[in-house]
């Protein structure tokens, strides 16, 4: 091992994920629903990552938001070439990705101030003293109203799992092989042990789930979560102490489910955390009511509270999208405290006029007299109930679509072209959102067939797949003669032109 690394796993590199929760328009909307005013984002702003990974969340909201300046680190250096690679190819012209540690990027002179910093993925799985390095950044690089994304490994949610990852990892020490197989060897070991009935598998009996999942995941991605040398599952409370030296507080959450407490906490909960004065004590209770295993936390430095009007007039002002074809939308969910089925008074206008393409809240509450009777706060509710599905996404001003047109073209065109050969990239730019849309590499292959003007978008994808060994999967069966392939690819060309092309159309991906 490296001695760059601080004990981080370096040998194998970390996945390919889009996180939506770090989109400018997403992080402005959770500050919005809780009355704090946000950073402003239609104009130029400042935007930073620490601990890129891949960094294709990075370069999305770079492309997305052409007026930002982006900054990011990762120390390693397999990931800022793999990252500035990706900028490059799609043509990213405000992204400043570097392979510096955190401690290096802190004593940098030549960097901006920042609206927004945000950290995925990193808090939990560092040591303290580098905990205390991000402190000291974030003390000095925060702009003066600006917000901070932090996502944490959390307790009382991972009690159960904390001796597991000991398990693996004092069974993983010492061992030359490299990260992939000393997951597979620890995987196995506790495994074997789980079979055997230890004690502790039947004490937990949440565990063994658990592993059985771990078995099927991707090798990458368990080095990193369970394999550093650091791991540390954080108290909320820990959290507000450490960062309180930077003059940060808790703002909101940027889990949206649990911006709801209608549907995330039962009445009783609720009552129980209203008796509770204490910010900080009121969010570790709700952890333990929920049983929280991961934190995505919104502080800033300095918060100016809205009043009700001018919070109101911020949200009907708000423009939001649809991200889903309204068919696929069920009108039953499972929430947190059971499940419910939605409203059809309320939810069918509301997703009839997102139908048609994307609105402000104000102009959808103004097109339908239901909805023009519901107070606010009840509107808000169901755009939280939708975004926190994946069915509604806040957006940016339209007044910028324009520019933002330009530059997610381009990238959109880099993710495309590499759909030919490899299924890494699983996200396209919208400028209408500011930020990406999960789309997997089939439909990449449909987008690509219909900007080259082929005629069959189903035998174009098939003859890329086909020519690279390339199976589909059905109902967990992999196909394997060309004509079932090929049906399977006809059938989801339909379900992709009758369902997710106008969406895509009216996100301004296709
Ligand atoms: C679990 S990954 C998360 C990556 C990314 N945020 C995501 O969610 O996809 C943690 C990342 O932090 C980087 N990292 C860890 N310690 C670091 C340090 N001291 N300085 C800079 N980067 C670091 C690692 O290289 C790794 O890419």
């Amino acid at each position: 091992m490296s001695d760059w690394t601080y004990g981080y796993v370096s040998d194998i590199d970390y996945t390919h994920g889009f996180y939506r929760e770090l989109a400018p328009a997403h992080l402005r909307f959770c500050l919005l629903s809780k009355g704090i005013r946000p950073p402003e984002i239609d104009g130029d702003f400042t935007y930073c990552e620490l601990g890129f990974g891949q960094g294709v969340t990075l370069n999305v909201m770079a492309a997305a938001n052409p007026r930002a300046q982006v900054w990011g680190t990762d120390f390693n250096p397999n990931h800022a070439a793999g990252a500035r690679q990706l900028s490059h190819d799609g043509g990213v012209a405000n992204s400043h990705f570097c392979d510096d540690s955190f401690e290096e990027f802190l004593a940098r002179d030549d960097l901006p101030q920042f609206d927004m910093i945000v950290l995925h993925g990193i808090y939990s799985w560092i040591s303290a003293e580098n905990r205390a390095v991000i402190a000291a950044f974030l003390r000095r690089r925060l702009k003066v109203g600006g917000a901070v994304y932090i996502s944490y490994n959390t307790l009382p949610g991972w009690a159960p799992v904390m001796p597991l990852r000991e398990l693996m990892i004092q069974h993983a020490a010492g061992g030359r092989d490299g990260a992939a197989q000393r997951v597979d060897r620890a995987l196995a070991f506790a495994k074997s042990l789980a079979d055997d009935n230890a004690a502790y598998f039947g004490a937990n009996p949440g565990v063994a789930p658990r592993l059985e999942k771990m078995v099927s995941m991707s090798r990458n991605y368990l080095a990193h979560e369970y394999f550093n040398r650091d791991w540390t599952p954080l108290y909320h409370a820990d959290v507000v102490r450490e960062l309180s030296d930077a003059k940060l507080t808790f703002a909101a959450t940027a889990n949206v489910i649990d911006l709801i407490d209608a549907v995330a906490l039962t009445a009783k909960a609720q009552e129980r955390l209203a008796e509770v004065s204490d910010p900080v004590f009121r969010e570790t209770l709700r952890d333990f009511i929920v049983n929280q295993q991961f934190r995505r936390d919104l502080f800033t430095r300095g918060a100016v509270r809205m009043n009700a009007y001018e919070q109101a007039e911020r949200l009907r002002a708000l423009r939001i999208a649809l991200v889903v074809p309204r068919k696929t939308i069920p009108n039953q969910v499972a929430f947190p405290i059971g499940t419910s089925d939605l409203k059809a008074e309320v939810y069918a206008p509301l997703f009839d006029r997102l139908e048609k393409g994307p609105a402000t809240i104000g102009e959808i509450a103004a097109g339908d007299p239901a909805l023009a009777a519901l107070p606010l706060a009840a509107m808000l509710q169901a755009v939280l109930v939708g975004v926190s599905q994946g069915w509604i996404a806040p957006c940016l001003d339209a007044s910028g679509d324009g520019a933002r047109r330009t530059s997610a073209r381009r990238f959109n065109g880099a993710v495309l072209n590499r759909a030919r050969t490899s299924a890494d990239l699983t996200v396209l730019v919208s400028p209408v959102l500011g930020s990406g849309v999960p789309v997997d590499r089939i439909t990449q292959l449909f987008l690509l067939a219909r900007q080259e003007k082929q005629g069959d978008i189903a035998a174009f994808a098939w003859q890329i797949l086909a020519s690279q060994g390339q199976r589909l999967i059905r109902e967990g069966a992999t196909l394997e003669s060309p004509e079932d392939n090929l049906a399977e690819l006809r059938a989801r060309a339909q379900t992709f032109t009758d369902g997710f092309l106008p969406v895509y159309e009216k996100l301004g991906l296709a």
